[in-house]
């Protein structure tokens, strides 16, 4: 996907390189080496820095005019914090997030204002994230009060009653409050709110994850729907992997406030190169119970390490079973590495990046619960480059 980036090699610690993809349409919107840091400090009246959280960490991509973007990645990785840093609800420590290419990380004020409006955002939790004080048409109309231009006054009701008309939802609602609604039904009201200002891109931030399974596809294929109506571009956030192949176009996998593998949907799900995609990959439930007994599982073993102090060289070392020296001083671009081609040859930050083989399944094995890490389990088909190559 990026030719031409590999030559670059390896980065120096801290260091990040990004291509954006060549045959892709128009990006909407250009994220660049992003970073976002919580300060960590000690003692009570005087605050000393002791260090900081590094909740984001170099994340470059770009978001396609009219794609589903899918970001994946275990709880703490940084997805929420990616979201908020890239609609400036919390200012970005460094980098880059333009928005049809304007800087909008740097903006503050009426300018800011402006861009939001086209860039609106869904959250996990529609319990927590509705006013249960407020009735549904008040949520949903509150956006009109900051941007009064997009409804006057005496036309609100009128559009609030076709956004609840355009989620599914009775346009006689409009009066109830929050807990006389399903779950399923108070996400719709989260993204009718989305939706009232007619935003151009939507961040999902795990929509779906605290709904029942038999309401998720629901609320996916609504959001499938309104993307086509609206002609939307998304970002869509998961913890797992087999919540987002439906809707996404590209996914990208952040492990530890870093992309560590990006590409489009038969790329990741069916050619994985990086590691931790292969695990997360080989947890995703599976509903045939013949495929999952023949499947061969990765099982992560230890603890995700502190963003606080993250591993040199690759963050994914401690847990990964193909870890040699070089992981520990050099970290992985990502890049199309340079000795894999055809769908094997996207974006992948590891300095072994390589399909996974299908090895004996954890039955053929006898070994319970699939294969540990350190077994060289996961049988990389292509020769491991020589070293300042990758
Ligand atoms: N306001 C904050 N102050 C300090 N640390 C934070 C703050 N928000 C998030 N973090 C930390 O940043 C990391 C990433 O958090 P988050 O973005 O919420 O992850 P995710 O959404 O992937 O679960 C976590 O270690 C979290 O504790
Ligand atoms: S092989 Fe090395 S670079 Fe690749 S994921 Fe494992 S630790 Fe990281
Ligand atoms: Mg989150």
């Amino acid at each position: 996907m990026t030719d031409g980036a590999t030559a670059l090699g390896a980065a120096k610690p801290g260091e990040t390189a990004f291509t954006p993809p060549v045959q892709q349409g128009e990006a909407i919107l250009e994220v660049r080496d992003l970073v976002k840091h919580f300060p960590l400090t000690k003692g009570v009246i005087i605050k000393k820095p002791v260090g900081a959280v590094k909740a984001v960490d170099g994340v470059s991509f770009d978001l396609v005019k009219g794609e589903t973007l899918g970001i994946v990645g275990e709880s703490g990785c940084g997805k929420s914090t990616l979201a908020k840093v890239l609609m400036n609800l919390e200012p970005a420590t460094a980098g880059s997030v333009r928005y049809k290419g304007e800087e909008i990380s740097t903006l503050s004020g009426p300018a800011l204002k402006a861009v939001r409006r086209n860039i609106q955002m869904v959250f996990q939790d529609p319990y927590t994230s509705l006013n249960p004080r407020m009735t549904v048409g008040d949520i949903i109309g509150e956006p009109f009060q900051i941007h009064p231009e997009v409804a006057p006054k005496g036309d609100r009701r009128k559009a609030v009653q076709d956004l609840l008309d355009v989620v599914g939802l009775n346009p006689e609602y409009i009066n109830r409050y929050p807990h006389q609604f399903s779950g399923g039904q108070r996400q719709r009201i989260g993204i009718a709110r989305g939706l009232a200002l007619r935003p151009e891109i939507i961040i999902c931030d795990e929509p779906v994850s605290a709904l029942d399974v038999s309401v998720q596809a629901q609320v996916i294929n609504l959001l499938d729907q309104l993307q086509k109506e609206f002609n939307l571009s998304y970002m869509f956030i998961a913890h797992d992997l087999s919540i987002v192949r439906h809707i996404s176009d590209r996914v990208g996998v952040m492990y530890l406030g870093r992309l560590v593998e990006i590409g489009s949907d038969l790329e990741i799900y069916e050619h994985a190169t990086h590691p931790y995609t292969q695990a997360l990959l080989s947890a995703v439930p599976l509903p045939d119970p013949a495929a999952r007994e023949a499947r061969d599982r990765i099982v992560l073993v230890g603890d995700v390490p502190s963003p606080a102090n993250p591993p040199s060289g690759c963050r994914f070392r401690t847990r990964c079973w193909k870890a040699q020296d070089r992981c520990a001083t050099e970290v992985p671009l990502l890049v199309s590495p340079s000795w894999l081609g055809g769908l094997a040859g996207h974006d992948s930050a590891c300095h072994f990046a390589a399909e996974r083989e299908s090895g004996p399944s954890a039955a053929e094995r006898g070994a319970e619960g699939g294969a540990e890490p350190g077994n060289g389990v996961d049988g990389g088909s292509a020769a491991p480059p020589e070293e300042g190559q990758g």
